[in-house]
């Protein structure tokens, strides 16, 4: 079976092709690290996958189905998420009520569900965390309480759209250590997108590359290329590797890197903290 499967999609928002006639195939416990510049169609591609995107033409099929909202085999963590509500409740609140918003208004926490609920925290390694008030939380261990969440329902396809935004090295290493986890014990399919392959290489099975509204999908070694990346960007790219890392190059720049940048809006710090 496949977790997702895109075949000739194409989607126009805005009266612009996002993606023209993209196939690709995830297969079923799979980790793929998704990249692609800002505005490639990361988040639009998810979307999609969720119903919650219409294709111009095409067809997208999850799990061997024809994608649909509100598919509770599929686990997602939005890209944008906010400063938190109520900064008071605390972590395992706001897991649960997630859990009932699930079940369309359920008010009591049967014993089913808080079952659950600790299932998915401990995936994550999230138990203790649950039990302090969000507001005095990280960034980063929020980032796990959202994680766990999108493990609500025990998902077969985990979508995670930019997990390791804002996070320092170490925290991402942590957060990408969890997805390498849940998809090596729970056999899920991880869908995975960032602005830089360098803190996922060592923990993907595939990666997915999008550019030019094209997706192309392989092993890192064949994908990652001057020439294939040429041809996605549509501009000369060379692939400067140094030992075990990925430095995607447009003449002397690292496009990458610089979009990473621009996602933080300004700047200072963020660029090259990546070593470790
Ligand atoms: N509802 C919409 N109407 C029109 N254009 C849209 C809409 N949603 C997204 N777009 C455009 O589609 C393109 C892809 O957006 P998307 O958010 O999928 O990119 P992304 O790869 O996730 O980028 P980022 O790395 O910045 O998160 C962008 O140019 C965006 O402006
Ligand atoms: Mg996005």
């Amino acid at each position: 079976m496949s977790a997702l499967r895109f075949d000739a999609v194409t989607i126009r928002l805005g009266g612009r092709d996002i993606l023209s006639a993209a196939s690709f195939v995830i297969e079923d416990g799979e980790f793929i690290g998704m990249l692609g510049a800002n505005g490639a169609g990361k988040t639009t591609l998810m979307r999609a996958a969720l119903g919650l995107t219409p294709v111009a033409s095409g067809a997208i099929r999850v799990l061997d189905r024809p994608a649909t909202r509100g598919n509770a085999a599929v686990g997602y963590m939005p890209q944008n998420r906010g400063r938190a509500q109520g900064q008071r409740l605390t972590g395992y609140d706001v897991v649960a009520s997630a859990a009932i918003g699930a079940r369309f208004g359920l008010v009591r926490l049967d014993k089913a569900m808080r079952r659950e609920i600790d299932w998915a925290l401990d995936h994550v390694d999230a138990r203790a965390l649950a039990r302090r008030s969000i507001g005095e939380l990280s960034g980063g261990e929020r980032q796990r309480l959202l994680l766990s969440q999108a493990l609500l329902g025990r998902p077969r396809l985990l979508l995670l759209d930019e997990p390791l935004i804002s996070l320092d090295p170490a925290y991402q290493k942590g957060v990408v250590d969890i997805a390498r986890r849940l998809r090596d014990e729970l056999n899920i399919a991880i869908l995975f997108s960032a602005h830089e392959l360098n803190p996922l290489v060592n923990a993907i099975d595939r990666v997915l590359y999008l550019g030019g509204g094209a997706a192309v999908i392989g092993p890192v070694d064949e994908v990652v290329t001057g020439p294939v990346l040429s041809r996605l960007y549509g501009a000369e790219i060379e692939v400067v590797r140094v030992k075990e890392r990925f430095f995607v190059m447009a003449g002397d720049v690292d496009v990458e890197r610089e979009a990473h940048r621009h996602e933080h809006g300004h700047g200072h710090g963020h660029g090259h903290a990546q070593d470790g």
